[in-house]
């Protein structure tokens, strides 16, 4: 009896041994997949000179949602902690920006890829990559307005949870992700659609690529925007007021701060777009049989 237990607990023991050996090479995997240098790919871009830039920049961050993360005096901040899985920490701007050549600063914002090589994570870059060269130069003007202020933030944190996604490849940085191909523009709708196909980019970071929806946060396919009519659209963009008087929690807030400063113009062409992709989709729809139950 106690020869059995004694090989039990070596089997056990062993068992134990090749679990530890397994974490560990789970975690240098993940380790080195977050950290390893990536190529940095050759940009190229003309500073923006001239006295309106700033204030063009300031349009371009405030409908990026840059502060939202970077935090409203872009010294960075842990905008997110969700435990296990990450704390996010977002750098801070005004160091970096004192710190980076203007090609640094568009390899990180269009292309994933930080300043000392690495591959950016939650940083939307993918998003971020079909900002025009006109608006990013005017984004770094108005960024290098600020002066150098508060600490360094720390970097991102990963916790166990994280590095398995990492690991499965549920988890990717930014630049792996355009490195697939799953960032492409936005359904080209015809000129008449061009103003609010532009518009549509800021939907991009939370709606998907496709604006089909889901992901993290669960949004709704934008085909819904083709229920309102223009008066609570512009409502929603303007105040986060969604039809029937709701508060619908992060588009809300969102909105407020982000896309109040949309033109009248630009909330009309963006609910044309939506409202033609909607017709679009709803045909494609109709023509493909329904999926088995
Ligand atoms: C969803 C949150 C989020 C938003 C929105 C966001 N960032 Fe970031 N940003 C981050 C995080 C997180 C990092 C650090 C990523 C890492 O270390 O892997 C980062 C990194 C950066 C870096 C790289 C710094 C370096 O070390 O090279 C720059 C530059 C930057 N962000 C600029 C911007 C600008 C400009 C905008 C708006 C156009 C913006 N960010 C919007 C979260 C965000
Ligand atoms: C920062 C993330 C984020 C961005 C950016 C964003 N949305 Fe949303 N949106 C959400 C979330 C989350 C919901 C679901 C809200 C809920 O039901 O609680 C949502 C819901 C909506 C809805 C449905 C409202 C309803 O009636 O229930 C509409 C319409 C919408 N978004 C339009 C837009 C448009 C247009 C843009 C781009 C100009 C945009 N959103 C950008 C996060 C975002």
């Amino acid at each position: 009896m106690l020869r059995i237990l004694k090989w039990v607990a070596y089997g056990l023991a062993g068992l134990a041994s090749v679990l530890v050996v397994a974490v560990g090479v789970a975690f240098a995997a993940s380790e080195w997949t977050i950290r390893r240098p990536v190529p940095k790919p050759a940009v190229r871009l003309a500073a923006a000179a001239d006295p309106g830039a700033v204030a063009r920049g300031l349009r371009v961050a405030t409908v990026a949602g840059c502060a939202q993360c970077h935090g409203a005096n872009y010294q960075g901040r842990m905008f997110d902690d969700i435990p296990g899985v990450v704390k996010a920490y977002a750098p801070n701007l005004t160091r970096v920006v004192a710190r980076d050549s203007d090609a640094d600063l568009d390899r990180a914002i269009r292309h994933g890829v930080g300043s000392d090589g690495r591959a950016l994570w939650i940083m939307p870059s993918a998003t971020f990559a079909h900002l025009t060269d006109a608006e990013t130069a005017d984004l770094l003007a108005y960024l290098r307005t600020f002066p150098p202020a508060g600490p360094e933030q720390p970097r991102l944190g990963v916790g166990p949870l994280g590095r398995i996604a990492v690991v499965t490849g549920q988890f990717k940085s930014e630049a792996a992700v355009m490195a697939a191909h799953e960032n492409p523009p936005l359904p080209d709708l015809g000129p008449q659609y061009a103003q609010g196909r532009s518009v549509a980019r800021a939907c991009v970071e939370c709606h998907g690529p496709a604006l089909r929806g889901g992901g993290p946060l669960h949004t709704p396919d934008l085909t819904i925007a083709a229920a309102y009519d223009l008066p609570d659209f512009a409502r929603l963009m303007r105040t986060g007021v969604a039809a029937g008087d709701r508060h619908v929690g992060m588009m809300s807030d969102t909105a407020k701060v982000r896309f109040a400063v949309f033109s009248d113009a630009e909330v009309a062409a963006l609910h044309g777009y939506l409202k033609a992709r909607a017709d679009l989709e709803v045909k494609g729809a109709a023509t493909k049989p329904l999926p088995k139950s």
